[in-house]
């Protein structure tokens, strides 16, 4: 059975496998019979046994209020210092009595839900130890961030590449494992209603948005060295601006879609430090009140923040994609932490008629929303009831999640699922990083150049002004945030 597998999980006791992973594999484990087998080896500093890490496991799965044993007994802890190669032995022993005793066949998955400056150390220490040496198949997932900048990726690529292929390289981007991100290329090829339109012709701008009410939390060490750019636009926010950009793949096998994604990233517009400042804001919030009338601090006083902290918590950006498709069609992206709505969309903005005979008609948009709402939405003009020819618009909504009873899986649960299976579809293969974190410090290094300012917005607010005046140079303004009617 080519999915059964032993996942050996560093960090097992760290923020992602409490919050994430464990409830994930549950729920997979409650769903497919074809991951029934499987066992966890977690590791970490700290010296736990079996029994101390199985009531970890069971309290982050609480929610589910289930009896829980034979999923429990599947999780092993095994304490580690990472950096002594010594200490791989035993794990190697271990991860083989664990085969043995669940008849797995040797097949394995190392997680590594660690900062990344110990993906080289602990990969070679793996194979040092003949870890990866094993009868079945080996793939390695690993979280972001994936590098700082371009070179420090290729850096860090480089130490994993010397232990395993590409192939085996799973690095996730866990926006690529929600239900509505997956939806897009689905919405767009299968529909040739919308792919016929898909182009400069007809559509006017997009607009990703991806905003969040959240601060900075405990992760202040981790973000206030990266911000909102590095955190969010090389990833998440650009994977979404690829898919809703690239040409339809020739078949839907993982390598074309991949090479369709990046040659989207390879024809983004160079950015210079003319158009940096007049095409990419940056901004940080201040104290302000949330919709819930929750009085939050700004983010130089949150905990662990330097008081004069120049990072970013919110950015918006025009960007082009130089081909025959896009070229002339603005892409607007924003994303910032400790704004009005927890939200992501993609709002499509069709041109307007050629001829207008109708003076209130709004243009037609197509939502695609990611989270929290799934769904879309199409928005149309129809007559107003009566007798003038006056127009209003029409909001055509399809609830995606209330079409299954159980409403979709968590992003975690897919990608571990499709990890198994060995389907790296939804990951990011090396050139799409690699490309993302070439635009990324172009920005970076226009700012400095430019000496770019710093803008702020209130907490709880939509952002700074800033963010609004970039599309009303062109006549277009941010389409509010939609909920799905269901
Ligand atoms: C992570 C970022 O990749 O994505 C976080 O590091 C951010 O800062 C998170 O909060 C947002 O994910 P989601 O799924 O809640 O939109």
């Amino acid at each position: 059975n080519q999915t059964e597998t032993t996942i050996i999980l560093f960090g097992a006791t760290g923020d992602l496998a409490v919050r994430k992973l464990y409830p994930a594999l549950y729920q997979l484990y409650k769903k497919q019979n074809d991951v029934e087998r499987f066992a966890i080896i977690g590791t970490g500093r700290r010296a736990y046994d079996h029994e101390t890490y199985r009531a970890v496991v069971k309290e982050s799965i609480k929610a589910e209020g289930v009896e829980a044993d034979d999923f429990l007994k599947r999780f092993f802890f095994y304490s580690i210092d990472v950096e002594n190669v010594e200490a791989y032995k035993g794990l190697g022993e271990l991860a083989n009595k664990v085969d043995k005793d669940f008849n797995l066949s040797g097949n394995r998955m190392f997680y590594l839900a660690l900062a990344p400056n110990f993906f080289g150390t602990v990969t070679t220490h793996l194979k040092e130890s003949g870890l990866t040496n094993t009868s079945g198949w080996k793939r390695l997932v690993i979280e972001k961030p994936f590098g700082h900048n371009l070179s420090s990726a290729q850096k860090l690529n480089q130490e994993i590449n010397h232990v395993f292929d590409e192939q085996e390289i799973y690095r996730i981007d866990h926006y690529l494992g929600k239900e509505m991100v997956q939806n897009i290329q689905v919405i767009r090829f299968a529909n040739p209603l919308f792919e016929s339109i898909w182009n400069n012709r007809y559509i006017s701008n997009i607009q990703i948005t991806s905003s969040e009410t959240l601060g900075v939390g405990e992760r202040a060490g981790y973000y206030d060295r990266t911000g909102a750019l590095m955190d969010m636009v090389q990833n998440h926010i650009l994977q979404m601006t690829a898919l809703t950009a690239m040409e339809p793949p020739s078949r839907l096998e993982t390598e074309d879609i991949r090479d369709e994604k990046v040659k989207v990233l390879r024809s983004i517009r160079p950015v210079t430090i003319e158009s940096v400042k007049e095409d990419i804001i940056k901004a940080q919030y201040k104290s302000g009140i949330l919709e819930n009338g929750e009085q939050v601090k700004g983010y130089r006083d949150e905990d662990n923040i330097k008081e004069n902290s120049q990072t970013d918590t919110f950015v918006a950006a025009k960007l082009y994609i130089d081909n025959f498709r896009w070229a002339g069609v603005p892409f607007y992206i924003r994303t910032g932490k400790r704004l009005k709505v927890k939200s992501t969309q993609i709002v499509i903005q069709f041109k307007d008629a050629p001829l207008n005979p109708y003076l209130d008609q709004q243009p037609n948009r197509l939502v695609i929303h990611v989270q929290p709402d799934e769904g879309l939405s199409l928005i149309l003009n129809a007559k107003k009831i009566g007798e003038s020819q006056e127009t209003m618009p029409i909001k055509l909504d399809f609830c995606h999640n209330c079409t299954n009873e159980l409403g979709t899986s968590d992003a975690y649960e897919r990608l571990i699922h499709d990890c198994m299976r060995g389907d790296s579809t939804n990951f990011t293969r090396w050139d799409e990083v690699a490309l993302s974190w070439q635009y990324v410090d172009s920005i970076i290094k226009a700012w400095d150049e430019a000496k770019a300012p710093l803008d702020y917005y209130e907490a709880g607010t939509r952002g700074p002004k800033a963010a609004d005046e970039l599309l009303a140079k062109n006549h277009f303004h941010w389409w509010p945030i939609t909920t799905v009617e269901h």
